[in-house]
């Protein structure tokens, strides 16, 4: 047999630098693909089976992931999840890696930075009622820096399951409920993380997870089986993570979750087929914790070996904790049933991955002063700015915000005004309660002396102790407004935090209840991390701000808020129900067969807070959208405007959100889908054009179960606001038409 073109420049290459004494996988400047296939050519069987190994190292604090903490490291493992809180460990693990081990293979060292690792911020479903990729970006770039300087490289992050059941605790990790908007949250992120290249010193390489379909747990319960039809995985579950791959995301998570028989974690369709060969992702995918094992319990294997078979086979290449590729995977490559191909394939994705990073070259973490290396200013300062857009105002009446200058005496009360651990939210990294602001620090701060504040915790987060009441009522009677910040605790929501009620526990409701017969004026803040039922609550407030757990520097933003020195522009990202029953409730839902009938005859179907609803202290009207044409032929696009003028006495920041609906199709289409929104500010008087450019391939196709994207002519509508114009896709043979299908 003939060499190949690139055995040939590859032994070329390879003796030059045995001549200089150099492997060349060792040579930064050689190219990588050649790197990856000298050293994979250098290693042996259990040097490439360890590469797909990960261990935890450290005490993991996390309740749900109690597993061995392992101390005693073996120099040859792949990859170790980093709990320590600085690099020297990592350093010193490091540096018996690259001399210890024959080949000098750096570990890839992983965490979950989710939304921040010291400088917590928002957590990301408030960050998606920012609607400013911009601003999650600066963010995630911030905690990339921190996660680099902590000896990390490698963050499991974004989370871009699509979730639409606010029972379920992970809500909180997702950018809510619309595909369109999680894809530009999570590219957005993405971006951040691996900033211009991966090896550059403040980069860290995301993780896309979980996929897919984790979100669709049944009745909210975490680790349950998901039930998700083909049609249902391509329009609404798939797409976030092909948008997360063409952001470049280097690596993915496996699921959980068993989808309609076939475990996330064992599917070879998904991992194979449509991510690697249709997607071409080039990096590698990690299982989740366990998950591997887990098939078991989930009936698919009936043992550690065969779950590693079905996994590894399926195109899970790194096993995360459970050991089950470094016990059995030498064992199923002699047995025939796993391939030498399959391993080098899975072992040249890790490595890719690795020298992208950059690890080859930069094996360590420079060790530079805390100060410098967590919190600083101005990354507190993009910490605040989020927080101070992704808060949402849900009500206000009576001009009950922003606090006037009449009100001399203002109430805090609740469990939440002196609280720190809780506004960090789930996930929080390394991050700790004392670096957080308060409530009650923001609002003295912004207040100052004009205005005299009381406080009273009023009652704790449940149970039943009311013995606080009445020192808060009279806190509450004796102020010319009241604040009231209740939520919920960080731990109600996250892993394994599912709840059968989104409503607030009893003793909070009773506490507002008891502040609302002072007559006073009721503003009421929340902190949680899921929509809540606010059926009870809303009523007795006069005003209502969503604040989301926004991490260490939720305070002074808040407080701006109530101010108004910040006029708030967040708009929600998530529907929130009326009540609980109503689950599943979004807003892109198909139409029913009777859309008049079928609703609730005990309660009303619609929810308390739409998708897209938030409230800003000026107003903006919309004037008439245009079209710019209303026939779409050949490979033609559309421009659609409209002027919005902020006709209020403060300058505001406007989301429009554009929407098309496809009213005949021949698959039903969700009535109405989010296609593109733009954030703007406007000062009073001020007329500013939004404009959305309509790309028929991108805007008005739709997948089919197979996941062949189809574009059928006819009548299209484009929503803005209140306004709904209609052009029509003319039939056209020469339009460029669709990707080849995918077979399931
Ligand atoms: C979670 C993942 C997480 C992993 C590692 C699992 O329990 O589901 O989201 O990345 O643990 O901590």
């Amino acid at each position: 047999m003939k060499p190949s073109i690139f055995t040939l420049i590859l032994l070329i290459f390879g003796t030059i630098h045995i001549a200089q004494g150099l492997p060349l996988y060792k040579d930064k400047n050689a190219p990588l693909e050649q790197r990856i296939e000298d050293l994979l050519g250098q290693m042996t069987t259990e040097e490439k089976i360890q590469q797909l190994n990960q261990l935890s190292f450290g005490v993991n604090l996390n309740p749900n992931n109690k597993g061995e903490a392992v101390n005693d490291v073996d120099p040859q493992v792949g990859s170790l999840i980093y709990l320590n809180e600085n690099p020297v460990e990592r350093n010193a693990i490091q540096q018996r890696a690259m001399e210890k081990s024959r080949l000098g293979i750096p570990i890839l060292f992983g965490f979950d930075t989710i939304h921040g690792i010291k400088t917590v911020y928002p957590i990301p479903l408030a960050q998606a009622c920012s609607w400013s990729p911009p601003l999650v970006t600066q963010a995630a770039a911030v905690a990339a820096r921190e996660t680099k300087l902590t000896g990390i490289d490698w963050t499991f992050s974004p989370m871009i399951d699509v979730a639409r059941d606010s029972r379920w605790g992970r809500i909180a990790e997702s950018y809510g409920e619309d595909p369109y908007a999680i894809s530009i949250f999570g590219a957005a992120t993405v971006r951040g993380y691996q900033g211009a290249s991966l090896s550059d010193s403040g980069s860290v390489a995301a993780c896309l997870k979980h996929f897919v379909g984790y979100g669709v747990s049944e009745g909210g319960r975490d680790y349950r089986a998901t039930d998700i039809s083909a049609q249902a995985l391509w329009e609404t579950y798939l797409p976030p993570f092909e948008a997360g791959v063409k952001a470049g995301a280097a690596t993915l998570m496996s699921g959980f979750n068993d989808i309609s028989g076939v475990p996330a974690s064992a599917n070879r369709y998904l991992l194979t087929e449509v991510l690697k060969q249709q997607w071409k992702h080039g990096g590698f995918v990690v299982s989740d914790w366990n998950s591997v094992e887990q098939l078991i319990a989930q009936g698919v294997a009936k043992d550690r070996k065969e779950a590693g078979l079905k996994s590894f086979t399926a195109g899970v290449e790194m096993n995360m904790v459970d050991r089950i590729y470094a016990d059995h995977l030498q064992e199923l490559l002699l047995e025939g049933k796993v391939t030498m191909d399959s391993i080098n394939d899975a072992v040249s994705r890790v490595l890719r991955v690795k020298f992208r990073l950059g690890l080859f070259e930069q094996p360590y973490t420079p060790i530079v002063p805390e100060a410098e290396r967590y919190l600083r200013p101005e990354d507190r300062a993009v910490a605040a700015k989020l927080a101070e857009e992704s808060m949402v105002l849900l009500k206000n009446e009576r001009a009950a915000l922003p606090i006037s200058s009449k009100v001399k005496s203002l109430a805090l009360i609740g469990p939440l005004v002196k609280d720190q651990e809780n506004l960090l939210g789930c996930w929080s990294g390394n991050g700790k309660p004392k670096d957080v602001e308060t409530i009650f620090e923001g609002v003295t701060r912004e207040f100052g002396d004009n205005v005299k504040l009381s406080y009273a915790r009023g009652c704790d987060f449940d149970g039943t102790d009311e013995s606080g009441f009445a020192d808060a009522f009279v806190a509450a009677s004796n102020a010319d407004a009241v604040v009231v910040c209740i939520g919920e605790k960080k731990a109600w929501s996250g892993e394994n935090s599912s709840r059968s009620t989104i409503a607030l526990p009893a003793i909070q409701e009773k506490l507002v209840a008891r502040l609302k017969e002072t007559g006073k004026p009721i503003i009421l803040v929340l902190s949680n991390g899921r929509p809540l039922e606010l059926q009870r609550l809303e009523p007795m407030a006069d005003a209502i701000v969503e604040m989301w757990q926004p991490g260490v520097a939720g305070g002074t933003p808040l407080a701006g808020i109530l101010s108004g020195r910040v006029n708030p522009s967040g708009r929600l990202a998530i529907t929130f129900p009326l009540v609980t029953g109503q689950i599943p409730i979004y807003y892109g839902m198909r139409s029913s067969a009777r859309p008049n009938d079928g609703n609730y005859k005990d309660i009303s179907t619609e929810p308390l807070y739409t998708f897209g609803h938030g409230l800003s202290y000026t107003s903006f009207d919309y004037g008439k959208a245009t079209l710019s044409n209303s026939k779409l032929a050949g490979d033609q696009k559309l421009t659609v405007q409209v002027p919005v003028t902020n006709t209020g006495s403060v300058t505001g920041q406007e989301t429009a959100f554009w929407f098309i609906s496809d009213p005949v199709c021949s698959v039903s289409r969700p009535m109405k889908e989010l296609k593109h929104f733009e954030k703007k500010t406007i000062n009073p008087g001020e007329t500013v054009v939004f404009t959305f450019q309509i790309d028929p391939m991108r805007d008005l196709s739709h997948p089919d179960s197979t996941g062949r994207r189809l574009l059928e002519a006819g009548d299209f509508h484009v929503r803005i606001k209140d306004q709904k114009l209609t052009f029509e896709l003319v039939d056209d043979d020469d339009r460029p038409t669709v990707p080849a299908p995918v077979t399931p």
